[in-house]
């Protein structure tokens, strides 16, 4: 037996074929490095936590993704669900520039869209290029929108104490939008309205459902403009207009604030002069754009008549920075690193 079992081991042993047993060699002498460094590690206290701690990290940026993932296709379903290919588009378009109150006002007015089917929403920037902080907001809030770019030239840039009616606001803004649709809506195809709605008015979501389906030009009242707490059309016992309340220049073609009214898509792509202009006079930019397209005795007044208020010219104070001032005189923000 013992001569066997010798025989057999001096066999194992001597026989084995070189490779075999520069494998097995090599194999111990990497699991001893192994425990080795695991050894090592597992005294390394601070680095074994920090280990541990981006891990959880990663599992806390995985579960946040999967939920912002699950927000993001919520809100996807939702523009989705909100998109009729039916209902006409409402391009609303929205003059805005830099200043402390712009991103509280285009975020009450994002979430107000948000809540109107088949919007689209043109924001033209007053600025040379796009900012930041517009893009953001637009990208962050899953509205159909274009956002361009334009500056107003500084001769008809409002100087700090010049009076309000001086200088019309929103023009080229505003023609710049009306060319983008010129240039991507097509006559006798695109069922639309388009609607002024500057950044610091209030819009009850009706105003939509009544523009929608406008005609030709479709008015209504205004809140909180032209010094009157209503500024409306008269309308008279067979739903006709036979003018404006109006106190502040009556005498214009069309007496009536940028928020007041809303225009065919078809009726406009039909009238290529149709524009805004500063030769106009002073609050006249509404009537010489008005004018190139009907009479005054074609609108259509909606909201029951031109009865209900659904919109307000309401105008944001300007806010009262004076300790941010002084920080920056320190060279030091309260907004250091934070958008507001
Ligand atoms: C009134 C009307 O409601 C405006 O539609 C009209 O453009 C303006 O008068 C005018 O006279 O031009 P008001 O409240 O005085 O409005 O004007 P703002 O709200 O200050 O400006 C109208 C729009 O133009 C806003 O959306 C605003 O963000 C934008 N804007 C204003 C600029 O793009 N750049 C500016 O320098 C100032
Ligand atoms: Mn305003």
């Amino acid at each position: 037996m013992y001569s066997t079992s010798n025989h057999k081991w001096s066999m194992t042993s001597q026989d084995m074929p070189l490779k075999k047993k520069l494998f097995l060699y090599s194999a111990l002498v990497i699991l001893v490095f192994l425990w080795f460094l695991g050894v090592r590690n597992r005294g390394d206290a601070e680095r074994y936590e920090a280990m541990r701690q981006t891990l959880d990290t990663y599992e806390m940026q995985l579960k946040e993704s999967k939920e912002q993932m699950a927000y993001t296709l919520r809100l996807f379903k939702k523009d989705c669900d909100m998109w009729y290919a039916d209902l006409p588009v409402i391009y609303a378009i929205t003059p805005t520039y830099a200043r402390p109150v712009q991103k509280a006002e285009l975020t009450r007015l994002a979430q107000t869209f948000m809540l109107v089917p088949n919007i689209h929403w043109i924001v033209v920037e007053d600025a040379e290029e796009k900012s930041r902080l517009v893009s953001n907001l637009l990208a962050s809030c899953h509205l159909n929108y274009t956002h361009l770019s334009a500056m107003t030239p500084p001769d008809w840039k409002r100087k700090a104490k010049e009076p309000n009616w001086k200088k019309p606001r929103g023009v080229i803004q505003r023609n710049m939008a009306l060319q983008w649709l010129r240039d991507n809506t097509v006559i006798g195809i695109d069922k639309g309205v388009i609607y002024f709605a500057d950044d610091d008015n209030t819009y009850s979501i009706q105003i939509f459902n009544e523009m929608r389906h406008t005609k030709r030009v479709s008015v209504w009242p205004v809140g909180l403009v032209g010094g009157l707490m209503v500024e409306r059309p008269i309308i008279d016992s067979t739903g006709h207009i036979i003018g404006w309340n109006s106190a502040w220049h009556p005498e214009r073609p069309f007496p009536i604030d940028m928020a007041g009214f809303a225009i065919n898509l078809q009726l406009f792509l039909k009238n290529p002069e149709a524009k805004f202009s500063y030769e106009a006079k002073g609050g006249y930019q509404e009537s010489i754009l008005l004018k190139s397209l009907i009479t005054r005795d074609q609108v259509e007044p909606v909201a029951d008549n031109c009865t209900k208020v659904y919109v307000w010219h309401t105008r944001t104070e300007a806010v009262d920075l004076v300790h941010e001032k002084k920080l920056r005189l320190k060279g030091k923000q309260s907004d250091d690193g934070i958008e507001v």
